[in-house]
């Protein structure tokens, strides 16, 4: 005897309400963290399949883990008697016909899964995680000669590698000669409009302010205008208080003691500038760039410009002179790519020639970046972890002029003049420090800012193992 199955469902709170009613080709629901998108996903893909008998429709993800915590398993326990789950079709189909598939896409190759597929209805969960490239290809699937709805959900945060497409399409409302305006709708949900999980978490919303200010902006406020303008707004040049130290990165500089460590950071610019930075470090692992070589690589057209050997001669020059590196260890740290030989000899090899070495540097950019962020941040004090004598002119006029990437929101935009801050970037990989604020750090562990980020888990955590400011080594 079949016993009747109800499915309850919660009471959605009033912005998933606006969204279960929404009837546009093109849904943008969310703009922040924690507003009940995931959960929509769920309830309306159930409610679509439950009422147009034999629909198929397709939930997707960047990682299949990511969609069998966020939905296959809730959903198993949501339709247990209701559907039925096929684990290697990755499916759950309804005795009415309908069906939810699941698809993942982390890269060009996962895009096979969906050739010659066709579905009704597409819930892009997380979209912004997803090249624009891709979102395309998938919705090209939304079709078929059946009077089934098509629509797609995309559900969103800022930043991802789509940011700017989502900005333009459901922010900013700009459409191309392909695109209609009418087809689109957008929804915002912040975490104050779940009211489920203000109720059963309200520590949730405290630990988003407790973010950094640009990520808070994004994840509490569904900022959208976050990544736009300077990159490093954190850097401070104030000569007022080149004396005290405080509340400025740029400093007079002074004479550096004997015990504390030295380190050179190199970017070599193929036909492009390339930089040279050389750093003291004290015993708190405060970081002092206290001089620094900067100049135009030969060109076959140009004029007068550094070849390799010049460059090498004259580092090697200011190693052996300069009475504050004269005689001491240097700890030599490069962009990886001068031990590419393609043409014969490779930059390291020029470098080994005239007695420069190199360690290969650790060029992941995204953390490199935040390494460089956390290096600015004041503590309530005004003292920072880096600081720039006043003497290293390349960085005091490059940093500030670096503009946030169109197309990679947390990246930024490599058309700038950006070698100072590429080796700047490789050294402060190899001495990488965690967040000024342990709270903060406490937070990163716990929050999936891997993902915002785009870069694997355990790379946020290996910067940030230990408490207080030490140098992780
Ligand atoms: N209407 C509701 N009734 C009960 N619980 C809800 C409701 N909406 C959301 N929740 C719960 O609130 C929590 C956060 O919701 P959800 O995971 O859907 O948010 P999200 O916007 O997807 O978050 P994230 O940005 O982290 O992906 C979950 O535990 C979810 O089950
Ligand atoms: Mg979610």
């Amino acid at each position: 005897m079949p016993t009747d199955i109800t499915l309850h469902m919660p009471p959605p709170n009033e912005k998933q309400k606006l969204a279960l009613l929404e009837k546009h080709r093109y849904v943008g629901y969310g703009g922040a963290r924690g507003g009940g998108k995931s959960w929509f996903v769920r309830w309306k893909a159930t409610l679509l399949a439950l009422k147009f008998r034999g629909i198929k429709i397709l939930i997707t993800r960047k990682t299949y883990r990511e969609l069998l915590n966020n939905h296959i398993v809730p959903l198993l326990s949501m339709l247990r008697g209701i559907a039925v789950y096929n684990k290697s079709d990755k499916c759950f189909t309804f005795a009415n016909g309908s069906t939810i598939w699941f698809g993942y896409c982390a890269n060009d190759g996962d895009l096979g899964q969906y050739q010659g597929a066709e579905y009704d209805v597409w819930f892009a969960d997380e979209a912004g995680q997803f090249l624009e490239s891709w979102i395309v290809a998938i919705d090209a699937c939304i079709r078929g000669a059946n009077d089934f709805p098509k629509r797609t959900y995309f559900t969103l945060n800022p930043g991802g590698p789509s940011h700017g497409y989502f900005k333009r399409l459901f922010i900013d409302r700009r459409y191309t000669e392909e695109e209609y305006a009418e087809d689109y709708a957008f929804i915002q949900a912040l975490v104050s409009d779940n009211v489920a999980l203000m109720k059963s978490q309200p520590n949730y919303k405290r630990s988003l302010e407790k973010l950094p200010p640009k990520i808070r902006e994004a994840w509490l406020h569904g900022s959208w205008d976050v990544y736009e303008g300077q990159f490093f707004e954190d850097f401070y040049d104030r000569p007022e208080h080149y004396e005290d130290r405080q509340w400025t990165h740029v400093i007079e500089p002074f004479e550096i003691p004997e015990g504390w460590k030295i380190f050179r950071s190199f970017d070599w610019g193929y036909n492009k500038p390339f930089s040279c930075g050389w750093w003291a470090m004290d015993y708190d692992g405060v970081a002092y760039r206290i001089l620094e070589l900067y100049g135009c690589t030969k060109t076959p057209n140009e004029g007068v410009k550094w070849t390799p050997p010049q460059v090498f001669a004259e580092i090697h020059r200011i190693e052996t002179e300069h009475r504050w590196l004269r005689g001491r260890k240097i700890t030599g740290i490069a962009d990886p790519a001068i031990w590419d030989a393609e043409t014969g000899e490779s930059i390291a090899d020029v470098a080994a020639k005239h007695q420069v070495f190199f360690q290969p540097g650790d060029h992941k950019r995204i953390p490199g970046w935040m390494q460089m962020h956390y290096r600015f941040a004041f503590d309530e004090n005004g003292l920072p972890m880096l600081y720039v004598f006043r003497n290293c002119k390349a960085f005091i006029r490059t940093i500030p002029l670096l503009q946030y990437d169109d197309h990679k929101p947390e990246d930024l935009d490599t058309d700038g003049e950006d070698h100072v801050a590429d080796e700047v970037r490789y050294f402060c990989m190899s001495r990488p420090i965690k967040p000024a604020h342990a709270k903060i750090a406490d937070q990163y562990s716990k929050t999936p800012m891997a993902m915002f980020l785009d870069i694997p888990k355990e790379d946020i955590k290996s910067v940030i193992r230990r408490p207080g400011l030490e140098i992780i080594e």
